[in-house]
């Protein structure tokens, strides 16, 4: 699958060496070498590590144009819906939702490095800061109704992965939705019914908000009647 056309691209730079990537026992054979070679190359980018493998994609972390991006390559022999992915980011960012993307094509997406730690991580801290974890769902569950009044479905939010809080800076916390390559663009959505459910329901993450938040059976149960009606009259519109 590897591209020719790097015959214009620079040689011998130990900037792009990409040869410790390529020995990495877990990655190293999920990537396309000769086609991220030819990528960081032609892009000017200088790789700093690997980050992240999923299902689709390969993660790294880099820098283009003197910012730290994330590249997101698909993995061989995997559905390759980098493009899908970046298209729908394109969109997603005009409403502020999902690390800005830079760049993407067929075979690769060059995001916004997003820093922080994902909602489980988060949620295994033997400290918890109340509030600060009520603005985490709060701006969650916001971010969710915009994708939701976008007609844009993530796919992914109830198993919570794909939520990364960074709490740096206390006074702006921030929460970025991220990966949506299994998005769809589409009447019915679920972000806003399954980030109810990640947070509301019977999940080890419920369990977990409820100690938190202290919050009573009574109070779980007016949140999923709201839901449902959520559910009947604004995403089905049925009257
Ligand atoms: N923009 C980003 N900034 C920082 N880290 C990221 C970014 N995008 C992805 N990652 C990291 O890389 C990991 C894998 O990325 P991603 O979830 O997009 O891959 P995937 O192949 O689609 O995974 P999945 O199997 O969950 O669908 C993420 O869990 C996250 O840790
Ligand atoms: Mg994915």
């Amino acid at each position: 699958m590897g591209s020719n056309n790097c015959k214009n691209c620079k040689n011998g730079n130990s900037k792009y060496n990409i040869s410790n990537y390529k020995k990495d026992p877990i990655i190293g054979n999920l990537v396309d070498w000769e086609e991220l070679e030819c990528l960081i190359k032609k892009n000017d980018i200088k790789l700093l590590e690997i980050i992240g493998k999923g299902h689709r994609g390969v993660v790294f972390k880099g820098i283009f144009k003197n910012k730290i991006v994330a590249i997101k390559v698909p993995r061989i022999n995997s559905k390759n819906t980098v493009y899908h992915e970046g298209s729908i980011l394109k969109e997603t960012n005009l409403f502020n939702i999902g690390p800005k993307v830079y760049e993407f094509s067929n075979n690769y997406l060059i995001m916004e490095y997003v820093e922080g730690i994902n909602l489980k991580n988060y949620l295994s801290q033997k400290y918890m800061d109340k509030k600060e974890y009520l603005t985490i769902i709060e701006n969650t569950l916001k971010q969710c109704l915009r994708l939701d009044f976008h007609k844009i479905d993530h796919g992914e939010i109830q198993g919570g992965k794909h939520i990364i809080i960074n709490n740096k800076d206390k006074s702006k916390i921030k929460v970025y939705i991220i990966d949506f390559d299994k998005s769809k663009r589409g009447k019915i959505t679920h972000n806003f019914t399954s980030a109810i459910s990640l947070f509301f329901t019977k999940s080890h993450i419920s369990r977990r908000t409820f100690d938190i938040l202290n919050i009573s059976e009574d109070e779980r149960n007016q949140i999923i009647n709201i839901t449902k009606l959520y559910k009947k009259y604004v995403i089905k519109n049925v009257y």
